[in-house]
């Protein structure tokens, strides 16, 4: 039996000979590559215990190739060789996390020893022993777990509007951890011992939110038996977080704008301005500019919560992330199982980092609760990644009606466009008797006047 699988990179045949040769006769299995794509291609394909690359290649240099190597095995440990006189990049890699480096010309000897310590080392070192080094305070803020660079500056941004007033915009892919960082984001706050309120826009029919959100009178509606007080007032001197803003009705939306201006609303079937002292969290998976552009989301409202963006990006741009997801992850699972799982084994964990992650964070925690719901080993086997039926995580869906209403409403300005306004025409197009049309206009608060002017198109203020 061989005494592990070794992959040589490096551009020059002969060394690339020589070394192969004498690996094996020291009875390691040896693959070689002289270029990087084919050596990238390689580590995709098959789990390496080590990796030998020169750090002068061809297109790329070997700590770059090194780091896509690991972005695939991230155990894997890399032993670059270099020229003599280039110990400042030798150091370099190290701190980019090679194992160890070798000068050319080096003993032969000096190479086997290194590579038997290098996987040695791997072996006794437990790999959740390892991750739990990775996950120093460095990087950790709170529950957020990372070490990309993308999301250290993140919450770098956070840190830094954490204590202020301003309305934060969260963006991001479903899954990608937005409801996560507004709570962060609340406990990092002044605000931190005050409620923090959060409700899901798209999850509720339009007069249920505004009375959920705004409260209501006694008798305001068939069902208000007495008055409620709305999530606004709940969340009074902490935060709410409004989740999927983009879904939020238009009239609903006059209202929000005014309680960001003013701080003070209408609670429904009330004639009493309330006010209230609230900091606003607002997060969408949608493309605002685009429903600006559709007449489904109001200008004003956009600018007015588009102050501070922060984008949280999609796990596959920053795979680093996963082994120190999957050991957050298995560590909160294996207290539910109650199993001795100690980790994944090479081969599940290749697969994992090459997964693409469509529903990003929340896909790769429901995998490794499947994972460690079945496994009977203590490392848990590749066979089960990706058995479960993943789910693309859809996002709502509306009821017909609300669906048919958006839609109407985006034809009619479509139509008025066209028609730059001239009702008689639009009816006739539609194939609308001309009052039936106006009743349409009114009802989505659309006024002819707005389309008369070339591109000019606004939304009559409610
Ligand atoms: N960096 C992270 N560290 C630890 N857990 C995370 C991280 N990012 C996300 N999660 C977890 O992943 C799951 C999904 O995250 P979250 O619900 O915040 O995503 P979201 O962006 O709000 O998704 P959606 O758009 O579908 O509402 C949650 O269980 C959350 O705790
Ligand atoms: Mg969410």
């Amino acid at each position: 039996m061989s005494l592990g699988k070794l992959l040589v990179v490096d551009d020059d045949r002969n060394l690339v000979e020589l070394i192969q040769m004498r690996l094996e006769k020291a009875d390691y299995e040896v693959e070689t590559s002289l270029n990087e794509e084919e050596a990238i291609g390689k580590v995709k394909e098959r789990v390496f215990d080590l990796a030998i690359v020169d750090l002068q290649l061809i297109n790329m240099d070997g700590i770059t190739l090194m780091e896509e190597l690991h972005r695939i095995l991230p155990e894997m440990p890399v032993i670059i060789l270099t020229a003599y006189g280039s110990i400042e990049s030798a150091v370099d890699a190290i701190k980019r996390g090679a194992y160890s480096y070798l000068t050319k010309p080096f003993e032969h000897q000096d190479l086997l020893l290194q590579i038997q310590k290098a996987i040695e080392n791997r072996r006794l070192t437990s790999e959740i022993e390892r991750l739990k080094g990775l996950l120093g305070e460095r990087f950790s803020y709170a529950n957020v777990v990372t070490r990309s660079e993308r999301m250290q500056r993140v919450l770098e941004s956070i840190s830094r509007v954490a204590t202020t007033e301003s309305t934060v915009l969260l963006l991001g892919e479903s899954g990608t951890g937005k409801d996560l960082i507004a709570k962060v984001l609340h406990l990092a706050s002044d605000r931190k011992n005050k409620p923090f309120v959060a409700i899901n826009c798209a999850a509720l029919p339009e007069t249920l939110l505004e009375s959920n959100l705004f409260g209501h009178e006694k008798g305001a509606f068939s069902g208000a038996i007495r008055s409620a007080k709305g999530l606004f007032l709940q969340a009074h001197e902490g935060t709410i977080f409004l989740d999927e803003i983009g879904d939020m009705p238009l009239s609903i939306q006059a209202k929000v704008l005014r309680v960001l201006q003013d701080r003070k609303f209408y609670p429904v079937g009330s004639e009493k301005l309330v006010g209230v002292d609230v900091r606003i969290l607002v997060a969408t998976n949608k493309n605002l500019e685009e429903q600006v552009k559709l007449g489904l989301f109001r200008e004003d409202l956009f600018y007015r919560i588009h102050v501070i963006p922060i984008h949280l990006p999609p796990l596959r741009d920053r795979k680093e992330d996963i082994p120190l997801l999957v050991d957050h992850f298995l560590e909160k699972f294996r207290e539910k199982v109650k199993k001795e799982i100690k980790g994944f084994t090479p081969q599940a964990m290749q697969k994992l980092m090459l997964h693409d992650w469509p529903g990003n964070v929340r896909e790769l925690e429901n995998i490794i609760e499947y994972a460690a719901a079945m496994t009977d080993s203590e490392y848990i086997n590749e066979d089960l990644i990706f058995q479960t039926k993943v789910i693309p995580s859809v996002s709502y869906v509306k009821p017909l009606k609300e669906a048919k209403d958006i839609f109407e409403r985006s034809y009619l300005i479509h139509l008025l466009e066209s028609c730059k306004g001239k009702v008689s025409e639009a009816a006739k197009q539609a194939g609308k008797y001309r009052a039936d049309f106006y009743l349409l206009l009114k009802k989505h608060d659309l006024n002819p006047d707005d389309f008369k002017q070339q591109g000019k198109r606004r939304t009559t203020p409610t």
